[in-house]
């Protein structure tokens, strides 16, 4: 093997799709996936490559400092993409210290592993770390957008404590020269997506017959990503992105709430062979979230300009693609809401 790329949270749904990539575009990598597999790690979302001979799994917790020193040691780390992290907003409103642990203290201790372990040698060492426009705040509808400039100003657990890790990764190439790139990507949506978040909750919900928790009246904009393109930007920032810069990764794909979820309606009904309109009458608008960004949207031209990455899926085709794979896996989405889950989401919505 080449060299050795570790990929944290690869059992999760980005990190899934990225080591999908490397595991089949890189074969001298060896790409060690380093998960601990919380409620929102599932192995079965890696079935495909875990047979793979350059794909190696661990299961460990980033915020394991000794641990993370003996795979650096181990496995002779030269690259790092790190997507581990505690990531659902919702959750972080209920429990902020679990995301200061993971999100802060975990990338620290990768980033401590990294450089001791590169000390003097970082020659062809790179540090991906994989963060989010939420660190941004919020915009107002003006079609005004976010870019690499655009100061931060975290609203809710999630966002601060990415924004923190976001700091103590340029902290660490300004102070120490470890040679560190970050990028902030807008809202994905794609397979092996945890059905807590909005597009596969609906998803489910509208198989299910179950009401569509709208939060407030439904106007609040993200702008969405095919997670397959966010793994292709991933690819082109970890190899050719400029050390100590930051790239804003985007869709150009802005959508209100209500909009979005209707378009999930129309598709669920015509994929599922029921009449149109059928579901309609399960939206519900219920409380807002606390602290609710109103908007989202990403300026992606340095990325586009300087590595020449453009989103490849129109929404329309990625929705399409997206809904079928829900429906086709419903094992999936009932395994992965058997356990745990199961009780989170009689909390949040009060029934199953
Ligand atoms: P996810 O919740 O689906 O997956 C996170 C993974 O990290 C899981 O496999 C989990 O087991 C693992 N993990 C959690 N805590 C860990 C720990 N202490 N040690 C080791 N592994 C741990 O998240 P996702 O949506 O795939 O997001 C991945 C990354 O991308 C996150 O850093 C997130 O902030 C960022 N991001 C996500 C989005 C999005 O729309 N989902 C957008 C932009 C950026
Ligand atoms: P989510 O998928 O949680 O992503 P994020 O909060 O990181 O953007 O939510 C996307 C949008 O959908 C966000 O504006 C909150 C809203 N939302 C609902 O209206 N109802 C829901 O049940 C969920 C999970 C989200």
């Amino acid at each position: 093997m080449k060299r050795t790329i570790l990929i944290t949270g690869g059992a999760g749904f980005i990190g899934s799709h990225v080591v999908r990539l490397f595991v089949g575009k890189y074969p001298d990598c060896r790409i060690v996936c380093l998960d601990k597999l919380t409620y929102a790690g599932n192995p079965a979302n890696l079935a495909d490559v875990a047979q793979a001979p350059n794909f190696v799994f661990v299961k460990a917790d980033i915020c394991d400092l000794e641990r993370m020193r003996a795979v650096f040691r181990e496995y002779d780390v030269e690259g790092v993409i790190h997507l581990a992290a505690e990531s659902h907003v919702d959750r972080s409103i209920r429990d902020p210290f679990t995301f200061a642990r993971t999100n802060v203290l975990g990338t620290l201790s990768l980033l401590q592993a990294a450089s001791e372990h590169w000390a003097g040698k970082t020659e062809g060492k790179r540090f991906h770390h994989i963060s989010t426009d939420e660190v941004y705040g919020a915009l107002q509808a003006d079609g005004t957008f976010f870019t690499e400039a655009t100061r931060y100003d975290p609203h809710s657990p999630y966002s601060a404590s990415k924004a923190s890790s976001d700091h103590f990764v340029r902290a660490f190439h300004d102070t120490y020269g470890l040679p560190t790139v970050v990028s902030n990507c807008s809202n994905n949506y794609g397979p092996y997506q945890f059905p807590e978040k909005l597009i596969p909750l609906f998803i489910n919900n509208i198989r299910l017959g179950r009401p569509l928790p709208v939060y407030g009246r439904g106007e609040n904009v993200r702008d969405w990503l095919y997670v397959e393109d966010h793994a292709r930007a991933i690819d082109a920032i970890f190899h050719r992105g400029r050390i100590g810069e930051t790239y804003n990764i985007g869709g150009c794909n802005e959508w209100r709430n209500i909009d979005l979820v209707r378009v999930l309606v129309r598709t669920a009904d015509r994929l599922l062979g029921n009449p149109e309109g059928h579901s309609e009458h399960l939206i519900t608008f219920v409380a807002d979230r606390a602290g609710h960004d109103l908007r989202y949207a990403i300026d992606a031209r340095k990325l586009r300009e300087e590595l020449g990455w453009e989103p490849s899926l129109q929404f329309e085709e990625g929705i399409e693609k997206t809904v079928r794979w829900y429906l086709d896996n419903r094992k999936w989405t009932d395994d992965v809401t058997s356990g745990e889950y199961a009780n989170y989401y009689e909390q949040m919505y009060g029934r199953r």
